[in-house]
């Protein structure tokens, strides 16, 4: 059996758990069940077992090797959840490492582990990502300017449409606008229910 796996991404910030979950919700008034694979949450579980990492917001700071290493078994880990069902893989296209480089989010052994049929990137304007970075106080957001958050969602897409080139998958890309998180949830669920 394969599954349908669906990943999206957005820059930290932009509302990507939002939506998925506002998503989620929709879906289950319609009887459609999904499958949700936090990418990173799966990464932590890793982390926590082989290098006692506490905080995900620690992980884009390890040393990339280690990165790699635990976003490797983490895709192993997903593919093996995911069989057999409409999959969402909540994830990053592009990770900001401790010294400013990029790391890919999705390099080959990612996409070949989770075979995706569709991408969904979420964005929204830099400004925006800023000020709900700032009001998130749960978390250890990054400070960027706003030319650096447009580089990281310019970046994304590159990203995205490289692995749509190697693997065929779709792509679509949401606005998550100021306070309209049901309207690109709406969207989203359009999209997943083709799936169905
Ligand atoms: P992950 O678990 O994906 O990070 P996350 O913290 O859950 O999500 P983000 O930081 O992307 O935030 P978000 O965009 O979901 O925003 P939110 O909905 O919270 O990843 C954790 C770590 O795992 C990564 O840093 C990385 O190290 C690692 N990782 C993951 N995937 C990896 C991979 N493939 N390879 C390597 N490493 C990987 O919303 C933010 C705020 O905005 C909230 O306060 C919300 O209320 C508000 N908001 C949302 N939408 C709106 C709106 N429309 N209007 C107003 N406010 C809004």
């Amino acid at each position: 059996m394969t599954s349908q796996a669906v990943i999206i991404g957005g820059v930290p910030g932009v509302g990507k758990t939002t939506v998925i979950n506002r998503t989620i919700e929709m879906l289950v008034k319609k009887d459609i069940m999904i499958n949700l694979q936090i990418f990173g949450s799966v990464m932590l579980d890793i982390a926590a077992e082989k290098f006692n990492v506490k905080d995900r917001d620690e992980l884009r700071k390890l040393d990339p090797e280690m990165q790699k290493d635990i976003q490797r078994t983490a895709a192993i880990r997903i593919n093996e959840r995911a069989i057999g069902n409409i999959t969402i893989v909540d994830t990053h296209f592009a990770i900001k490492t401790g010294d400013g480089s990029f790391l890919q989010g999705i390099p080959k052994w990612v996409s070949d582990a989770i075979d995706p049929k569709i991408l969904v990137l979420i964005e929204t304007n830099p400004y925006e990502i800023a000020k709900r970075r700032k009001k998130d106080k749960k978390r250890k957001r990054d400070k960027e300017s706003t030319e650096r958050l447009k580089i990281h969602q310019e970046i994304n897409r590159t990203i995205a449409t490289t692995i749509c080139q190697k693997t065929g998958a779709l792509l679509a890309i949401i606005v998550n606008q100021n306070g309209k998180v049901d309207e690109a949830a709406k969207e989203l669920t359009k999209i997943l229910e083709k799936l169905v």
